[in-house]
């Protein structure tokens, strides 16, 4: 155990399958520059505090910034016995600059460090994360205001129920997402909390507070359950943005395959399996830091590398598919407006209740005769309710039908304009 950090009181050699399944340096490198970050704050700390000389302050700065460089051209070197990597920074420190590497560790723990360092780098991951989600939003927001005239079906229980713009169906999706954004935002002050309170060591990292308690801070993950729940919850919006991409069949010459969007819906079950794993872990945990909290940084870096990707796929998929206006707009037919039949009947006087019964029973004479409901005449139509006039035609009109929808959150043009409008606002917000 010699050359290990903490090997003084051990004797004998660990199994090297115990090693192997001990160590973290293959996920946590990853945090590196966090690492270094945290330990240059920390030291600039121990040196007021009169712990390390001004010298010795300066021989490990020097020595952080090499391993730095070390780290983004690549060149650092993992050596066996690295478990993660805080041991991994603090060995190669000791190999620069030798005896005052040493002190670096006073008065800290590797569990204050793994808390420090997954914090600033889940501050950043936030960012990014917003960021992308941002791109989204945007994306789909110039979509639906080029693309603000063209109808589909709108679809209930996977079946067509009634015109809408396909704008209005692009910006449910952004609404829901804007409000992820909001999220992400909110939970990034709660992960941006400094374990280890010396205030020297916040004012350098910018941290938006101190831990009250260092047991808390050190023991607790909800840090990292918030950000699986928030990813978990963005995933189920849009694993419902799935309907229309083309790839091929390695096999079937003809087809063209939603592999895009099929991907974008499987990784939801990565994610939730992940989220629902950490809180099996969590669960009845003893009081501070134990070893089971490792897992911590897997359920981490998976759930925001998916959710990362999953965002800027998207946005390529909102930005380059193409829609076929008239394929899309011939989907419609008559009897999605068998509402709007019914509300022709009341604006003559008659209850809604009524009204859909009446219109019930039109649909259903449409389909015996088998023939389209704009088909019946005004004949077969008054023998269901004497309110029926020649009018009546005027109901079998996709585009006025819409246009009735000019409510807030509506899908008539004005509607989806100030969804727009609105939503435009927000992105400059942010
Ligand atoms: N790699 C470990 C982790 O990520 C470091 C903490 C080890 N601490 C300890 N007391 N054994 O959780």
């Amino acid at each position: 155990q010699g050359n290990k950090l903490w090997g003084g009181r051990f004797v004998g050699d660990t199994d090297p399958i115990m090693e192997k399944f001990n160590a973290s340096v293959a996920y946590d490198q990853r945090m590196w520059d966090a690492d270094i970050r945290g330990s240059k704050a920390y030291v600039r700390a121990l040196e007021k505090a009169r712990l390390v000389s001004t010298d010795e302050m300066d021989q490990i700065l020097h020595g952080m910034d090499q391993i730095s460089e070390e780290w983004s051209k690549g060149a650092f070197v993992i050596k066996p016995g690295d478990e993660d990597i805080h041991t991994a920074n603090e060995r190669r420190l000791k190999e620069l600059v030798g005896a005052p590497a040493g002190k670096l560790h006073t008065g800290r723990s590797r569990n204050d460090q793994v808390v420090t360092d997954m914090r600033l780098w889940l501050r950043d991951a936030i960012s990014t994360l917003a960021g992308n989600a941002l791109q989204l939003i945007s994306t789909m927001v110039e979509r639906a205001a080029a693309e603000i005239d063209v109808l589909v079906p709108g679809y209930t229980h996977m079946q067509r129920a009634q015109p809408i713009r396909w704008s209005h169906w692009i910006l449910s999706h952004a609404v829901a997402l804007s409000r992820d954004v909001e999220r992400l935002q909110e939970i990034k002050k709660r992960v941006n909390v400094l374990a280890l309170g010396r205030y020297a060591y916040s004012c350098k990292l910018a941290f938006d507070a101190i831990s009250l308690n260092s047991m808390d801070a050190t023991g607790q993950r909800d840090f990292v359950g918030i950000l699986c729940v928030t990813v978990s919850l963005n995933y189920t919006l849009l694993s419902l943005v799935c309907c229309y991409s083309e790839t091929c069949s390695s096999l079937m010459p003809q087809k063209k395959n939603a592999d895009s969007l099929e991907l974008i819906r499987s990784k939801a079950g990565r994610v939730f399996g992940r989220c629902a794993g950490f809180m099996m872990t969590l669960k009845g945990l003893p009081s501070t830091y134990n070893k089971d909290l490792q897992e911590d940084k897997e359920a981490m870096f998976d759930c925001y590398d998916t959710i990362n990707a999953v965002l800027q796929v998207s946005t390529g998929v909102m930005s380059t598919l193409q829609i076929n206006q008239s394929v899309m707009e011939a989907a419609l037919s008559p009897d999605m407006l068998a509402t709007d039949l019914a509300y022709y009947l009341v604006r003559k006087g008659m209850p809604f209740r009524e009204a859909h019964g009446v219109s019930g029973k039109a649909v259903f004479m449409a389909e015996s005769k088998n023939i389209p409901l704009n088909q019946l005449t005004l004949e077969d139509l008054t023998t269901l309710s004497p309110l029926f006039g020649g009018d009546v035609a005027s109901v079998w009109d996709y585009r006025s039908s819409v246009e009735q929808y000019s409510a807030p959150g509506g899908t008539a043009k004005n509607s989806v304009t100030a969804q727009v409008e609105h939503l435009r606002v927000w992105l400059k917000k942010q």
